[in-house]
């Protein structure tokens, strides 16, 4: 590790920040932190035990009230000051990233500026929540609604934008007036402790906004989602994990958003522009080197541009420089494990196993650290692995299809329903499929779907609750009605 890169995360809080304090583990126990892309460790932070948890939840619960009456406006300019820093730290923020998860400098500057906007996004949202008000269809009796922070909320984020998925629940949490318990993931919890360092100095007060760290999730967060003080549990991560912790959370009835797991189909029609879907491919599979919800996870060509879309793509892909996301050039970092590493290299082995051809990749890359080769497979096998299973790799397979009707069928024949990519010119047959897709969300002629002012979420067993846009604060809120004789 370079000197700067040392002294960066010499400076970085390490400890649990409950009611304004930092402080280490009761247990005085710490977890390691790992650089993926050497192997090395990188520093230590608390490892928080589960009475240092309901600490956590005490803090959260003591200022609910106080917080809840905070006028809206002063939530929203902490936000908005919140943004700032975060702007202003950008390099510090996007290294610190980069060194416990692995992702190019430019990938992580591009998190931070993604992450701060749903902060300037919920700032602006904080003045806006508003009810109803209505005479009874009766003409006698009134109706009033209006909306109330849910109140503490326990957030557990992953380790694939350990900033920009804290961001999101964080910043409607705060406009709406709820306090919270943060649990970022094991493998990245610095730039969450840093960010909760940039919430205390844009004036946040004690307790609002609360952090552990732990190497388990279980032990601490379990006795919390079952605690009668927690009101709403909101999840990023897998489908398996989300759904242990929807049935943990029946038992106390918590407000639940699960954004989970996805295999986003990505269509490309005869009449695509064939150079835009090969760029947009690039963005919606490599982006995060493939470790995203969103990434396109198995490639739908129409078989009379098949080759021409997989010869591109090979090109494209195979021109990426693979190496530690702090060098210059570097445009495909480490996987974040060697676990997932497997995972990604079980199912090209599979594909391949069954047929498929590898044009580029196909491998691991030898040395230290868990990188995997940019990899195109063709003509994939209907029955391979990698077109069911969540890939989080950098890996593209390609199979073709005759039909529309054909592909729409692929594209839904999945548990997921997160996002789905068309790439079409016709405009009639983009509203046909975008229509027909089970998805959430769909990017048409673009392979990028994420934006702070859009609500981001999906349906199936890709979860349900919106982040983002006029839905996201929404999640944050609860309704009250009123009736008021007259
Ligand atoms: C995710 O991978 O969980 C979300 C990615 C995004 O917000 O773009």
């Amino acid at each position: 590790m370079e000197k700067a890169e040392q002294d960066l995360i010499d400076k970085t809080p390490n400890q649990l920040y409950i009611g304004g304090k930092w402080r280490g583990a009761s247990s005085g126990a710490t977890l390691k932190v790992e650089d993926p892309s050497t192997g090395e460790v990188l520093g230590e932070v608390a490892d928080a035990t589960p009475e240092d948890a309901v600490a956590a939840l005490d803090a959260a619960v003591e200022v609910q009230r106080e917080w809840a009456h905070h006028p809206p406006r002063e939530r929203g300019e902490i936000l908005r000051r919140a943004f700032e820093l975060m702007n202003e730290r950008i390099e510090e923020l996007a290294l610190l990233l980069t060194l416990e998860m692995g992702k190019p400098l430019k990938e992580s500057q591009a998190e931070v500026t993604y992450g701060s906007e749903f902060l300037r996004w919920f700032s602006e949202e904080a003045v806006r929540i508003s009810g109803r008000y209505s005479t009874a269809p009766t003409g006698q009796g009134r109706l009033l609604t209006m909306k109330q922070p849910v109140g503490p909320c326990l957030l557990i984020t992953p380790w694939n934008f350990p900033i920009a998925m804290g961001t999101r629940k964080i910043g409607p949490a705060i406009a709406a007036g709820c306090t919270m318990v943060m649990k970022p993931a094991q493998l990245t919890p610095f730039s969450m402790l840093a960010l909760a360092g940039i919430l205390e100095e844009a004036g946040l007060p004690p307790g609002v906004f609360n952090v552990v760290t732990s190497s388990s999730s279980g032990p601490i967060m379990g006795p919390l989602i079952e605690d009668r003080r927690s009101r709403k549990l909101s999840f990023t991560g897998s489908t398996e994990v989300g759904q242990k912790l929807m049935a943990q959370a029946s038992e106390n009835l918590l407000r639940l958003s699960m954004e989970l797991g996805g295999n986003a189909p990505f269509l490309v029609f005869e009449d695509a522009d064939l150079e835009a879907a090969v760029k947009g491919a690039m963005i919606a599979k490599m982006r995060n080197i493939g470790e995203s919800c969103v990434a396109a996870n198995r490639f739908h060509v129409h078989e009379s541009v098949a080759d021409d879309f997989t010869e591109r793509l090979g090109e494209a892909m195979g021109a990426l420089t693979v190496g530690r996301g702090t060098k210059e050039g570097v445009d495909v970092g480490p996987l974040i494990d060697d676990k997932q590493r497997s995972i990604v290299s079980d199912l090209v082995d599979d594909a391949v196993g069954r047929g498929a051809k590898a044009i580029v990749g196909g491998g691991r890359v030898e040395g230290p650290g868990y990188f995997y080769e940019p990899t195109v497979l063709a003509q994939v096998p209907e029955d391979a692995q990698c077109l069911r299973k969540e890939i989080f790799g950098p890996v593209a397979p390609v199979i073709g299809f005759a039909e529309e009707e054909e592909a729409i069928r692929w594209a839904n024949d999945s548990e997921f329903g997160l996002v789905a990519y068309v790439y079409t010119r016709d405009f009639d047959r983009a509203l046909r499929v975008v229509e027909g897709l089970e998805t959430g969300m769909v990017g048409l002629n673009q392979g990028l779907v994420s934006n702070p002012a859009a609500p981001f979420g999906g349906v199936k067993h890709s979860g349900f609750g919106r982040e983002g846009g006029a839905e996201g604060i929404e999640e944050y809120l609860a309704n009250k009605y009123v009736a008021v004789a007259t």
